[in-house]
């Protein structure tokens, strides 16, 4: 049996702040299934919940190194759909609101991946593999090549390093590298890059596989304009990429089962859909209108998501017949535009300015059509869940939107536009639109939407053989 620990900084249900925690959560469940004895290992922020923490079990204590102290480390354990969590706990990095955006990040991180090797003698685990996701876990991947190798327990453990997003890399000033994050002079160029550390930069070189989210994200970070500065570095180590598409787990995003929605359906039986729009429109105010196609965006309202179309040409796109509904959280300037713009479109659009899950899926269950223009997207999940729900998704073909959405005519589930252009993305708006007052060529689409398969069972597959191709 293949032994896999993950290190991640959120996992969902536990915690979670975005796509990433997700992607633990459902990788994870899917290696189980198919055999793995997988661990994942994760900070105890205080935001996790009292209603799993109260289940969750204290096996003991370990002492970690973070450069010249030592930290208490607490380990708690919990099971759940065949996966063993570990939750290292120390108070003074981890009592606090919010799990990033704190001035000492890198130290809180250097404890955690310091905790996931030095907790593993405790619970008697030695892995085969060490599953680094993103930059909060780039140290667990630089340790174990710079100071646990020599360890006759970790010698024969390999590392495989996945980038969710490349944007973030964890830098910080060359001072830090010994004082704070405990490694040796000699090892300064693994974790350089230009005058600073990067955190990602050094996994890329000490991982024995690197993958990233989605095949065509993995190409187009070895460009200038998508790689924030590291495409060198990636087309140094490109023959250790992969990129492996990421799934859904297709139990918790199901609208057959899902106890949010205000009627159930599933693909062979859609018809209460209409149920849910009916109820979206109610909700949010707006004229119910069966036949007023309903857009949705739901996404962080940050400029990456390409939102910057969007207020380029709203104005143009409601002067068809169209309803938006828009949900999420970010800049100030995109919260107060879409505000903005509700209040001046009573009867067109609604906007709330939340992070709200159980409200997303009462959104995807009741819109039509689903716009995520995204100007760079390593791979996106509001895509697949907007599928599933049976909501039509317009995308721009980058990253992993290009590679889950197919466009609509050469037998594909969506509709996509390639250039980041704003009137690009309003006609392809419209010839959805179009299909849409085609009840037989929508219902078509909207079938062929939901059928698409977004499980983790393909890429589950790939990972596991990326395994096998690190313990090589
Ligand atoms: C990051 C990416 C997103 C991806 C998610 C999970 O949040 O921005 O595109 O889906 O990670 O891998």
């Amino acid at each position: 049996m293949k032994k896999i620990l993950f290190v991640a900084s959120e996992a969902a249900p536990f915690v979670a702040t975005g796509g990433l925690a997700e992607v633990v959560g459902s990788l994870s469940k899917a290696l189980a299934e198919r055999g793995c004895d997988v661990r994942v290992v994760l900070p105890l922020y205080s935001d996790i919940e009292g209603k799993w923490r109260e289940k969750f079990r204290f096996i003991g204590s370990v002492n970690v190194p973070v450069a010249w102290r030592n930290q208490y480390c607490g380990v708690f354990c919990y099971e759940k759909d065949g996966v063993t969590f570990y939750f290292t706990d120390n108070e003074y990095y981890f009592k606090r609101k919010g799990c990033y955006g704190h001035f000492d990040d890198g130290e809180r991180f250097a404890f955690f991946c310091r905790s996931a090797l030095e907790i593993l003698p405790l619970v008697d685990f030695t892995p085969d593999v060490i599953h680094c996701h993103d930059w909060q876990a780039a140290l667990a991947a630089i340790y174990l090549k710079t100071i646990y190798c020599r360890d006759s327990r970790f010698c024969n453990v390999r590392t495989v390093f996945t980038i969710h997003n490349i944007e973030y890399q964890g830098k910080y000033s060359l001072d830090n590298l010994q004082w704070l994050f405990g490694i040796d002079a000699y090892y300064q160029g693994l974790v350089e890059y230009n005058g600073c550390i990067n955190l990602m930069k050094g996994a890329i070189e000490c991982c024995d596989r690197l993958s990233t989210v989605s095949p065509s994200y993995a190409e187009e970070i070895k460009t200038p304009y998508f790689s924030h500065g590291l495409d060198s570095i990636i087309r140094r180590n490109e023959s250790k990429l992969r990129g492996i598409l990421n799934g859904i787990d297709p139990d918790y995003y199901d609208p057959a089962t899902d106890n949010a929605l205000y009627a159930k359906y599933d693909a062979k039986k859609p018809q209460n859909k209409a149920v849910c729009k009916e109820q979206l429109q109610r909700m949010f105010n707006l004229p119910v209108r069966p036949n007023t196609p309903v857009v949705a965006m739901i996404s962080r309202l940050v400029a990456h998501k390409g939102l910057d179309l969007v207020t380029a040409v709203i104005d143009e796109a409601l002067q068809d017949d169209v309803q938006f509904v828009i949900l999420g959280t970010g800049d100030g300037y995109y919260e107060h535009f879409f505000t903005e713009l509700a209040l001046r479109h009573p009867q067109q659009v609604a906007a709330v300015i939340a992070f709200n899950s159980a409200l997303s899926r009462q959104i995807y269950s009741g819109a039509d059509m689903f716009l995520m223009p995204s100007r760079s997207e390593p791979c996106g999940l509001s895509q697949m869940i907007a599928s599933r729900y049976g909501t039509v998704a317009i995308v721009r073909e980058t990253g992993g939107l290009k590679d889950s959405i197919t466009p609509y005519g050469n037998g594909g589930n969506g509709f996509t536009f390639a250039d980041y252009n704003a009137h690009d993305m309003l006609y392809v708006l419209r010839q959805a639109m179009e299909v849409y007052r085609d009840r037989t060529r929508w219902k078509a689409l909207v079938s062929k939407a939901m059928r698409t398969d977004f499980t983790w069972k393909v890429s589950a597959e790939k990972y596991d053989k990326l395994y096998d191709e690190a313990m090589e």
